[in-house]
């Protein structure tokens, strides 16, 4: 048996889509507005909707600290609660902070790659998932399933 997957890489996210782009910007203006004293790690998610609207959203941190929420969950989870009959096309992920080394890829948690892949599995229409670095360099991925082989799922 074997397991292997695509994905395009750029060495800047200026290298992507002008569509692709506002995503990013998006997801950066999400970043700069999480809450995250603890971790001192900015993570910002950009959701793009089938109906063009792009929904963001943040970590949200509490000193309770499990409490707290990853920025692609609450980005996922509002678009569910918001826009439940939207396809999501894709979502776009950017971090900053010391807690990951710079040159190091940025990928989102398997808590929040299960949930990317039960909406993909939800609207039987795949998520492209783009994740951009703190150097900038960006991977992108055509379908969220890939970054988590043997989802839980019924
Ligand atoms: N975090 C995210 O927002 N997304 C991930 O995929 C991984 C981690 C947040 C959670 C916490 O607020 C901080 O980053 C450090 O783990």
């Amino acid at each position: 048996m074997d397991f292997s997957f695509k994905y395009a890489q750029y060495s800047h996210f200026n290298l992507l889509s002008k569509k692709d782009q506002k995503l990013v910007d998006a997801a950066f203006e999400a970043m700069n507005k999480a809450y995250a004293p603890y971790s001192e790690f900015q993570v910002g998610a950009s959701v793009l909707l089938g109906n063009r609207h792009v929904v963001l959203g943040n970590n949200q941190e509490n000193l309770a600290y499990p409490s707290g929420l990853c920025a692609e969950r609450v980005a996922l989870f509002y678009a569910g609660a918001n826009y439940p009959n939207e396809v999501i096309d894709t979502i776009c992920i950017v971090a900053k902070g010391s807690l990951i080394s710079k040159e190091l890829q940025i990928s989102p948690c398997g808590a929040c790659r299960q949930v990317m892949i039960e909406s993909s599995m939800r609207q039987s229409a795949p998520i492209r998932v783009i994740m951009v670095n703190q150097d900038n360099r960006t991977l992108v991925i055509d379908r969220a399933e890939d970054l988590l082989p043997f989802t839980f799922f019924k």
